[in-house]
């Protein structure tokens, strides 16, 4: 994870209208040189200075169509600024507003782990075996999944890319979330027996050699702690409160969750699904509490609350704060560029290759995981 240094005091004795204000004029001094991204998790004071706001999939496809631009800030976290670089030329700058943004998923696979992990099961399974990493992961992983004839996926194409990847080869890595990994091939139709849990803290992943030979999908140790608060008990309690209430998780969620759900899908089918629905529906959401807030306050003619009766909060999202926005505008007014993310030339050269099969595998509309 990277360090945020602290801000010049200055910025802590403006009040928030100050800080939007000076955002806003900001924006107009750099005009088309800056575009600003917006995950959907973002606080609300951040959003509503994004050009444009999307799931994980759609701001990457954004990112990659910028030429025009000289500067993308991203109000997301650290792996979704380094998609943007890859996918970029040299000319455009990815500056995170905030560098101690980061995926606590992400940081669960490491390059070193997975080089080992790849040694044993290619000895184990033969060259059969493909790597895939959820966008959720470091450059160096993309890296890795690009050079070894894999691709990386989002939430929204995971099924899409599963497929994909089983006509490259029999067998399956998914890294770094084991519960995206589980719903999407579970969904395929692949039983759950076939599905084992490469823990990379053991040897061996844990596994034993007949094991591996029995299993097509092995699914990395890893999981979102966001995601993780949400359970089968909350599911079965809103049932029992109002069983019109229908129930809509991320693929995040657990297996079990995903199971008790109604719906799960991507940030972006998540909003979708609820504004597409009947006047009077009523939902209980299964992800991130901006996200969940924002639907209830955009939609009143329907019922809207979190499946869980405690704030599922993304810790990492919400460092990125009017402060962080607003001193990253200034710096680059005054032609300072900073907290600039950037990917060495050799590793940007092999993740682009998994970066450009996620974008190959896209539904024009965001597809249900179930
Ligand atoms: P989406 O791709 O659905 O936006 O999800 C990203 C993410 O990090 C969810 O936790
Ligand atoms: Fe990472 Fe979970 Fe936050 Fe998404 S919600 S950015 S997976 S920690």
């Amino acid at each position: 994870m990277l360090f945020q240094p602290p801000l010049p005091p200055k910025y802590s004795a403006l009040t928030d209208e100050e800080m939007c204000q000076a955002i806003a004029l900001r924006k107009q001094e750099l005009g088309s040189r800056l575009v600003i991204l917006g995950h959907h998790y973002q606080q609300h004071d951040v959003i509503r200075f994004a050009d444009f706001t999307g799931d994980s999939l759609k701001l990457s496809q954004i990112g990659a169509q910028q030429r025009d631009a000289e500067f993308i800030v991203f109000c997301g976290v650290h792996f979704m600024a380094e998609s943007a670089d890859i996918l970029t030329d040299d000319r455009v700058k990815v500056i995170l507003p905030d560098l101690s943004a980061g995926c606590s998923m992400a940081d669960m696979a490491d390059l070193d782990q997975l080089e080992e992990a790849w040694a044993f099961l290619v000895e184990e399974c033969g060259a059969d075996l493909v790597p895939i990493t959820y966008v959720n992961s470091s450059a160096a992983i993309k890296a890795f999944c690009g050079g070894h004839g894999g691709a990386c996926c989002t939430s929204s194409n995971a099924r899409a890319i599963l497929e994909w990847s089983f006509r490259q080869g029999e067998k399956v890595i998914f890294l770094p979330d084991q519960h995206l990994g589980r719903n999407t091939a579970f969904a395929m139709g692949i039983p759950l027996d076939a599905m084992v849990v490469y823990d990379p803290r053991r040897a061996h992943g844990g596994l034993s050699a007949p094991r591996v030979a029995v299993s097509r999908v092995f699914l990395w140790k890893g999981h979102c702690s966001v995601h993780g608060l949400f359970t089968t008990a909350q599911c079965d309690e809103i049932r029992r409160l109002d069983p019109e209430f229908k129930i809509l998780v991320h693929p995040e969620c657990t297996w079990e969750v995903v199971q008790k759900a109604d719906l799960a899908g991507s940030t972006e089918f998540i909003i979708r699904t609820v504004r597409e629905s009947a006047p009077g529906s009523k939902w209980a959401v299964g992800t991130e509490i901006h996200l969940v807030d924002r639907l209830m306050n955009e939609m009143p003619d329907k019922t809207i609350r979190s499946l869980a009766g405690i704030q599922c909060l993304c810790t990492t999202m919400y460092r990125i704060d009017l402060k962080h926005l607003l001193w990253t505008l200034d710096e680059l007014v005054a032609g300072r560029v900073v907290n600039q993310i950037r990917v060495d030339r050799e590793t940007k050269k092999l993740a682009v290759i998994a970066l450009e099969r996620m974008l190959a595998n896209v539904s024009p509309r965001p597809v249900a995981i179930r």
